[in-house]
Formats: C-alpha cells, sequence, structure tokens
C-alpha cells in the first residue's frame, strides 16, 4: 500500500450540504477539496458513504466473468493485465463478480445515491450477458449504450470492436440533451501505461447526459482515473478509489498535473472518431 502523503485533512466532506462525512482517510485530496480518491475495495469503500451522498456513478469494473468462462485452450479472452516488466505479474485483482457480490455492489450504488439520479455501468459482452439482469432488479435500466472503439481489437472469433455500457436511473430524471445517440463512435486508447485505460470521452459523454456543475461523480473502479479527468472537464466533484496501488500511482499523478497544468499526462489527445454527431457533441471546447 502507499502512504498518504498527498492527503491534506483526515476526512472528506462529500458536498457542502452534506451532512455525514466519510471517516476513512482519502489517499489524496486535491487542495480545493473537490476531488478525493481512496484505496479501497468498491464495496467496503460505498458502505463509507452516507445515503444519497452521490449525484452520479460512472464506473468500468473489473469483471471476473469474461475471463473465467470464455478461455479457449490455455489462452484468455481479454489477457491478464500482465506487467511487461514483471513476467506472470497481474496488474491488478478482477472484481469477483457472482451474483452476491454484485447484487450487494449494487445495493450499495442505489443507497449512496441521491434521488433522481443516474448510473452508468460499463460492461463486456459476456458480462452483459450474465449481469445486466442484476442491475434491472434494482435500478430501471433506460438504455444499453454500444460504445463502438473504431478500431477491431482481440477475439477468438468476431474480433472485438465495441464493450457496452448501461445506463440506468434511481427515480426519474431526464437527460440533459436529448441529442446524444446511444452508439458512441470513440477510439480505444492504444499503447497506454495502465491495462484498461479508458478515453476520457466516454465519461465525459456520460457526465453530458447527467452532470450539473458541482455534481458528485462516484468512481469506485478509478483505474487510470479517466473518470476523475472528465468529472474535473465538466466542473465536477470526485469521489473514486480502487483495490491497487498501480492505480493509486496513476490516477493521483494524472489528475494532480491535470489541475496543475490541465494537460492529461495519460490521454495526450482527443479520441473522437470521425462520427459527426460525437464532433458536433464536443465542437463547444468544453465538456458540457
Ligand atoms: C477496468 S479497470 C478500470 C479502468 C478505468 N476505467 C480507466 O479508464 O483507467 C478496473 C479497476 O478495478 C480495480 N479493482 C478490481 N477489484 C476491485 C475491487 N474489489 N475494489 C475496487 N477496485 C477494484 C482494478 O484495480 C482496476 O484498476
Amino acid at each position: 500500500m502507499f502512504d498518504t502523503n498527498h492527503v491534506v485533512d483526515d476526512s472528506f466532506e462529500i458536498s457542502s450540504s452534506s451532512e455525514k462525512q466519510i471517516e476513512k482517510k482519502p489517499f489524496f485530496k486535491s487542495q480545493n477539496g473537490k476531488i478525493s480518491i481512496f484505496q479501497d475495495d468498491a464495496i467496503s469503500f460505498l458502505k463509507s458513504l452516507a445515503d444519497n451522498s452521490v449525484d452520479v456513478i460512472i464506473t468500468d469494473p473489473a469483471y471476473s466473468g469474461m475471463n473465467q468462462k470464455l478461455k479457449l485452450g490455455s489462452g484468455k479472452i481479454i489477457g491478464k493485465y500482465s506487467d511487461a516488466g514483471e513476467v506472470g505479474a497481474k496488474w491488478f485483482e478482477e472484481f469477483h463478480d457472482t451474483d452476491e457480490n454484485y447484487k450487494a455492489f449494487l445495493k450499495e450504488c442505489y443507497r449512496v445515491l441521491k434521488n433522481s439520479r443516474h448510473i452508468y455501468i460499463m460492461f463486456d459482452s459476456y458480462s452483459l450477458l450474465s449481469l445486466a439482469p442484476i442491475v434491472r432488479e434494482i435500478f430501471e435500466v433506460k438504455n444499453v449504450i454500444c460504445w463502438d472503439k473504431a478500431n477491431i481489437g482481440l477475439g477468438h472469433y468476431f474480433r472485438r470492436r465495441h464493450e457496452f455500457i448501461l445506463f440506468a436511473s434511481k427515480g426519474k430524471r431526464p437527460l440533459n440533451s436529448k441529442s446524444i445517440p446511444d452508439v458512441w463512435k470513440i477510439k480505444r486508447v492504444t499503447s497506454s501505461k495502465y491495462p484498461t485505460q479508458k478515453p476520457t470521452e466516454v465519461f465525459e459523454l456520460m457526465l453530458k447526459g447527467s452532470a450539473e456543475n458541482d455534481f458528485v461523480v462516484c468512481d469506485p473502479f478509478l483505474g487510470s482515473g479517466s473518470s476523475a479527468i472528465a468529472a474535473i472537464k465538466s466542473s465536477c466533484r470526485f469521489i473514486g478509489c480502487d483495490i491497487s496501488d498501480k492505480s493509486l500511482a496513476f490516477s493521483t499523478e494524472r489528475v494532480e498535473q491535470f489541475l496543475l497544468t490541465q494537460s492529461d499526462i495519460y490521454q495526450k489527445s482527443s479520441l473522437l472518431g470521425d462520427d459527426a454527431a460525437m464532433t458536433k457533441l464536443f465542437s463547444n471546447g468544453k465538456s458540457k
């Protein structure tokens, strides 16, 4: 585990109006108090948050199902996330997505989310088929969004070019815009130093649909910090966690640098594909 040198004080106030405060110590807290990152297990982290204290959940869990169940021969469908420098070493743990564990995770998401708010959960195709029905038991699922990565990736049969994002709500809330399509053409991150790094634009689009200034955005599977960068670009507050030391190192360095220089050290340029709708949505130069 890392030390907590970055920490400014011991508790994190989720929002100025929130009565209850998180008792855990953040690994990183920005000077303005708007961005806090914790090292924790997702469920344990969510349990530390007050009821109805989060405005939007945007998250990309590390599912174990696809690797375990779609194994072919000795190969694995999505790789081992191994570090080139450490043969056989795993970059991070997969979240154990048994029905029970996944339901416990979703119930905590539901509890911490305010009423009339949105949640976005990313899925590979295997996990979508097995776990989406559980999301439906707890949230009102509104859309299955397809993230079109523009270029093909790995796959033993049809080569994968997409992932899914379930868009759901707790109570009723319209989207901020009626002009966002349900297929998002945004190029994948290539030669990233953190495996599974997603383009910030994917998270920015979620926030274009569902966030307002100063909304509390939460991601309990932070990885390289793309969702935190999207939250900053969208003028939101952010709380997130990850269990892995490497995630904490990447995400906090990335956020610190972004706050200082407005430049993203792990995604140097835009990954928008050649899609007129996407270009138009991002054309005002701001995230929202
Ligand atoms: C798919 S990656 C997220 C990638 C991220 N969206 C990005 O753009 O970089 C999933 C993350 O979940 C983390 N993780 C795995 N099990 C976890 C758990 N039980 N609690 C919290 N984080 C966990 C992994 O360390 C990994 O960083």
